[in-house]
């Protein structure tokens, strides 16, 4: 039977006109550039036939500059709420097609609906950026709906996962909120991140200057810190985005879903017996060692090409979910400076916010030295690792691999920054400082009188480091709690992580601490 009846006639008709956006000729505009819809990117990104639709009759508030007559459905905004490998989430999907996607008063209202139904509910919110910033004809009403959503990101931190996906040239705003979220995704040649655009660039100093070189993908991947994961394709982005949810429980009152590992958990990997070299200077690479521990095929490193001396990421281990920190030995020796600094301590936050029990692999001869790093602030910095290992109440376990120097043994999750199991390989290196400048420090009167001072240097070192660098004096003080065969790492972390699933802590009340940010 034909539906003849009017009312439903007007309601399909309306419902084809919302699913265009800002017309035809713009959407083959958007495809041209090779970019997809706001609704076909929503259709990559959730289990098929979940979307549900939200206030698609939200049209437009009139233009009060008086540049266009034109009223669109939607206004730039698909918002709604669907499934991700079963499990709701709640989305919005900037429509680039109307207004570049710009945010107005009715679009941040939009946005600011779905953002709250996640919070009640307790899922995820996941935003599809595509945007050129607050919307200009809009004024102050646009700057004022950026507040609404900023302010709404700020207090949801920490209770339902964020997770945005840049998939366009976001700018001002548009780059403000995801820098607010847990997670940034970028697709390279496609997403750009900006304040201020280069028609406003140009416009102010005279300097000409493209969007890649402004604020492409690689400035904020490598350069920036902005950004914590990209893909070559918007389809990658969208599947990405679907994995790293699984990592995440959807509030943080839960914990994150298990998944049983492919790998055994009493497995004995001998390879690691043989990745510290024997030569203390001679480096090797942490990822190996993440990469043989964790269960096969889950790490998923974060800001990989950013402060590449730190590693973090997230992992499965014995099929449950676990934020990795570690330094790259290979990389700078894997010594930590500001950058290194901040990469650590957000990404243990933000595992501390989500249950996400943190595992901590040291090998770090300490802080960067230098005036550089002194004037920019490495105090500051480094003292957020602190804030952040000590703060975190997540079930914690360190390993040692190798140097454990100074702030580095200190900040990297040490035993008395509330870690609940330390361990240490017997190739650990623990102490104030490495034996050169140690020597160099307690045997200077000893070391300028004698007759051949190189030797006397040579022989001291090597007495120090056979006296004081090695685990062992650190295990009869009890600053490290067991020393394990680097093969027996897993299985030791599959049951610490068992013991510790029940972990209760208490901390005296407060409003909120102040870390040094
Ligand atoms: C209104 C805008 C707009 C804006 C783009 N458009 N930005 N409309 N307000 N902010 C419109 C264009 O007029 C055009 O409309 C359509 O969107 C597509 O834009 P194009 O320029 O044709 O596309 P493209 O060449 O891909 O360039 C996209 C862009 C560029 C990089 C985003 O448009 C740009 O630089 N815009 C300004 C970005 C910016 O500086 N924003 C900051 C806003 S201030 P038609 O009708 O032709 O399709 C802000 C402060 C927030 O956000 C507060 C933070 C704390």
């Amino acid at each position: 039977m034909v539906d003849q009846d009017p009312r439903i006639l007007r309601l399909r008709e309306i419902r084809e006109r919302a699913s265009v956006g800002g017309g035809t000729e713009r959407i083959a505009t958007q495809h041209a550039k090779g970019k997809l819809t706001a609704r076909e990117r929503l259709d990559v990104l959730l289990d098929p036939g979940t979307f549900n639709e939200l206030e698609p009759f939200i049209t437009n508030r009139p233009d009060e500059m008086g540049l266009s007559n034109e009223r669109y459905l939607g206004d730039g905004v698909v918002t709604g709420y669907g499934q991700i490998n079963g499990r709701t989430v709640y989305v919005y999907a900037q429509d680039f097609t109307v207004f570049g996607g710009t945010l107005s008063e009715m679009q941040s209202h939009k946005i600011c609906r779905v953002m709250d139904l996640a919070l009640r509910n307790g899922v995820p919110i996941i935003g599809l950026i595509d945007s050129g910033g607050a919307r200009i004809q809009e004024g102050v009403k646009s700057l004022g709906g950026y507040a609404e959503i900023f302010r709404r990101n700020a207090q949801f931190s920490g209770v339902i996962p964020q997770i945005s996906l840049m998939l366009g040239p976001c700018a001002g705003g548009a780059a403000y909120s995801p820098a607010l979220t847990d997670l940034i995704i970028m697709v390279r040649q496609h997403s750009f991140m900006f304040l201020t655009g280069p028609e406003v660039i140009r416009a102010v100093t005279g300097e000409v200057i493209d969007h890649e070189q402004l604020g492409g993908t690689d400035i904020h991947m490598a350069i920036s810190g902005t950004s914590h994961l990209s893909t070559d394709s918007e389809q990658e982005a969208l599947s990405l985005c679907r994995s790293v949810l699984g990592y995440f429980p959807s509030n943080n009152l839960e914990n994150p879903p298990y998944s049983a590992p492919h790998a055994d958990p009493n497995e004995m990997i001998e390879e690691l017996n043989h990745i510290v070299p024997l030569d203390p200077a001679t480096p090797y690479q942490m990822h190996r060692v993440i990469e043989l521990i964790c269960d096969p095929g889950t790490f998923l490193e974060i800001q990989p090409a950013w402060a590449q001396n730190a590693i973090i990421g997230l992992a499965r281990i014995g099929g449950h979910s676990v934020g990795i920190v570690a330094q790259e030995p290979s990389v700078m020796a894997g010594v930590i400076d500001i950058d290194a600094s901040d990469k650590i301590s957000r990404f243990v936050r933000m595992c501390d916010c989500f249950n996400i029990p943190l595992i901590t692999f040291v090998d770090s001869p300490g802080f960067l030295p230098g005036i550089d790093q002194e004037h920019r602030g490495i105090i500051r910095h480094g003292a957020k690792v602190l804030y952040a290992y000590s703060e975190a109440t997540v079930p914690k376990i360190s390993v040692i691999t190798r140097k454990a120097y100074g702030g580095a043994y200190v900040v990297m999750s040490s035993k008395y920054l509330c870690t609940d199991v330390n361990y240490a390989w017997p190739s650990a290196e623990i102490a104030v400082m490495g034996p050169e400048g140690a020597v160099n420090i307690l045997y200077r009167k000893q070391i300028n009188e004698s007759p051949d001072p190189a030797m006397e240097r040579q022989r001291l070192t090597a007495m120090y480091r056979e006296r004081f660098i090695n685990p062992y004096f650190a295990a009869e003080a009890g600053y490290v709690d067991d020393i394990i065969e680097p093969r027996e790492t897993r299985q030791k972390i599959v049951t610490s992580l068992a013991a510790l699933r029940d972990k209760f802590t208490d901390a005296p009340p407060r409003k909120h601490g102040n870390i040094p940010v």
